[in-house]
C-alpha cells in the first residue's frame, strides 16, 4: 500500500525516447493507411441513416463535416503529444506526464469505454451487414437471435455480434498481429465498395428528396454531428505509431490529417447520396447502404458492399480490441489495475487473459444494447478524452523538463486550437442524449470505486 498525490505525476525518462528500438520504416502514406484503416468502418455504413433520420435530414452531410473539423483540431493536438511522449498507452500515459494520476485514470477509464463500446458497436454493425449478406443466399435467423430487443421492436439478442467480438478476441489472443499489408489490402477493399456505391447510387437520386434540407433545423446539424465524431474514432490509434516513423515532425501530422481528409470526403459523399435516394424519414435503419441498394434492386451490388463492409469492420474490430487491451495493459502496469491484465503469456507474447476478459465484456454488450444507445457511448467518453488530451498540449509545454524532451511536432496557432477543440469537444458532448450522460457519470463513478478501492493504493507511483 502507498501514500502518495492524487497528483503524482508519471515520471519519464527523456533518455528512453533517444534510442528507440523501433525501426522508422512508416512514411506519410503509410500512416495514411493506417488512419483510413482504423477510421472508416461501421461510421459510413451505419450513422448516416441514423443522422439523417433522427438529427440532420437530408443535410447529414454538413454534421460529417462539422464532426472532421472538430476531429481535426483534436488530431493536431494528438500529434504533438504522440510525437514529444512516443510511449505506449497513447493519451492515458500523455495525461498522466502532464495531469498526474487520478485525471490519467479518469481518462484511461473513459477511453477503455471508447474501445469497448467501439467494439460493442462495430460488432452489431457487423451483425446487420453478416446477416444481410447470407440473405442473400437464403439465409436468415430466427428474430429473436437477430438484433438486441428494443422497446416496441420484435428481437432477443444479437446472437452474431457477440460471436464476431470472441472470434476476434481469439484471433487476438493467439498473437495474431494487425498486418500492415493486409490492412492496406483491406483499405482498397473498403474504398473500392464505397466507390461502387457512390457510382451506382448517384443515378437514383431524386432532388425533391433533398426537401425540406434542415427539417430538425441548424441545431440538428449539431446533434447530428455529435453522433457523426463516431464515424472519425480510431485515428487516435496513428499516433500511437510515432516510433516508427521515419520523419515524425512531418510525417505524423500529414498521414493523421490526409486519413481525416479522405474519411470526411468519403462520408459527406454517401450521407448525400444516401438522401437523395432513400427519404430520411425512412433511414433508421441499422444497414442503410445496404437497404438503399435494395430499393434500387441493385442487389448484386448490395452483395458486394454487405461483403465489403463485412471485411471493412473486421480490421476496425481488430485495431480497435488490439488497442482497448493495450491500454487496459498500460493501465494495470501502472498498478491501478489488477495485475492479470499485464499479465502476457511466455508463448504468444499477448496478455492473453486481459484479450479475453475484454473480448467477453463486449460480447455481453454487443448482444444486449441495440445499436444508437452503444453508439453515442463511444462518442462521449471519447469528446472527452479529447477534451482533456487538447487542453493537456497547453500544460504540457509547461512541463519543467519539456525543452529536453524530443521537439516534435507543434500544434500552430497555439494556444487557440488547443483551447477551440477542447471547447468543441465540449459542445458536441452536451449535444449527445440525457441517458447517454446519465450512463456515463455512471460509468464515471464505477471508475473512481475502483481506483479508490483499488487504483489507488496499487499504484507504482
Ligand atoms: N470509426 C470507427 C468506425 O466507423 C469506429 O467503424
Amino acid at each position: 500500500m502507498t501514500q502518495h498525490s492524487l497528483f503524482a505525476k508519471k515520471q519519464i525518462d527523456v533518455n528512453q525516447f533517444k534510442n528507440s528500438t523501433l525501426e522508422r520504416h512508416l512514411t506519410a502514406f503509410g500512416l495514411t493507411a493506417m488512419g483510413v484503416g482504423a477510421v472508416v468502418g461501421a461510421g459510413i455504413f451505419i450513422t448516416p441513416g441514423i443522422i439523417a433520420a433522427k438529427y440532420a435530414g437530408p443535410g447529414a452531410m454538413l454534421s460529417y463535416l462539422l464532426a472532421a473539423v472538430v476531429c481535426a483540431m483534436a488530431a493536431l493536438c494528438y500529434s504533438e503529444f504522440a510525437s514529444t511522449i512516443p510511449l505506449a498507452g497513447s493519451a492515458y500515459t500523455y495525461v498522466y506526464t502532464v495531469f498526474g494520476e487520478l485525471i490519467a485514470w479518469i481518462l484511461g477509464w473513459a477511453l477503455i469505454s471508447e474501445y469497448l463500446f467501439a467494439v460493442a458497436s462495430v460488432a452489431v454493425s457487423w451483425s446487420a451487414y453478416f446477416q444481410n449478406l447470407i440473405a442473400g443466399f437464403g439465409l436468415q435467423l430466427p428474430t429473436f437471435l437477430s438484433t438486441a430487443w428494443t422497446p416496441g421492436h420484435p428481437g432477443g439478442i444479437n446472437l452474431i455480434a457477440g460471436l464476431i467480438t470472441l472470434l476476434i478476441g481469439f484471433l487476438l489472443s493467439s498473437g495474431l498481429r494487425e498486418s500492415t499489408r493486409i490492412n492496406m489490402i483491406m483499405v482498397g477493399v473498403k474504398v473500392a465498395v464505397i466507390v461502387i456505391f457512390l457510382g451506382v447510387a448517384i443515378f437514383y437520386v431524386k432532388p425533391t428528396n433533398f426537401k425540406p434540407f434542415l427539417p430538425f433545423g441548424a441545431g440538428g446539424i449539431l446533434s447530428g454531428a455529435a453522433l457523426a465524431f463516431y464515424a472519425y474514432i480510431g485515428f487516435d490509434a496513428v499516433s500511437t505509431a510515432s516510433e516508427e516513423v521515419v520523419n515524425p515532425q512531418r510525417d505524423m501530422p500529414i498521414g493523421i490529417i490526409a486519413s481525416l481528409l479522405i474519411a470526411s470526403l468519403l462520408y459527406a459523399a454517401v450521407a448525400t447520396v444516401l438522401v437523395g435516394v432513400v427519404h430520411y424519414t425512412k433511414l433508421n435503419v441499422g444497414d442503410p447502404v445496404a437497404f438503399a441498394l435494395q430499393l434500387m434492386h441493385q442487389n448484386w451490388v448490395a452483395g458486394i458492399v454487405a461483403l465489403g463492409a463485412v471485411a471493412g469492420m473486421t480490421t476496425v474490430l481488430l485495431v480497435m480490441t488490439y488497442g482497448g487491451t493495450r491500454l487496459i495493459f498500460a493501465i494495470s502496469r501502472d498498478g491501478l489495475l489488477p495485475p492479470v491484465f499485464a499479465k502476457v503469456s511466455s508463448k504468444t507474447h499477448v496478455p492473453v487473459a486481459n484479450t479475453w476478459i475484454f473480448a467477453i465484456v463486449t460480447s455481453i454488450v454487443a448482444v444486449v444494447v441495440p445499436l444508437d444507445k452503444i453508439a453515442e457511448l463511444v462518442n462521449i467518453g471519447t469528446l472527452f478524452a479529447f477534451a482533456t488530451v487538447s487542453l493537456g498540449v497547453i500544460f504540457l509545454r509547461k512541463l519543467p523538463f519539456y525543452n529536453e524532451l524530443p521537439q516534435g511536432f507543434k500544434v500552430p496557432l497555439f494556444p487557440w486550437i488547443p483551447l477551440l477543440s477542447c471547447g468543441l469537444c465540449l459542445l458536441l458532448m452536451t449535444q449527445l442524449q440525457l441517458t447517454t450522460w446519465i450512463v456515463f457519470l455512471i460509468w464515471l463513478v464505477i471508475g473512481l470505486t475502483i481506483y479508490f478501492s483499488y487504483g489507488y493504493r496499487h499504484s507504482r507511483q
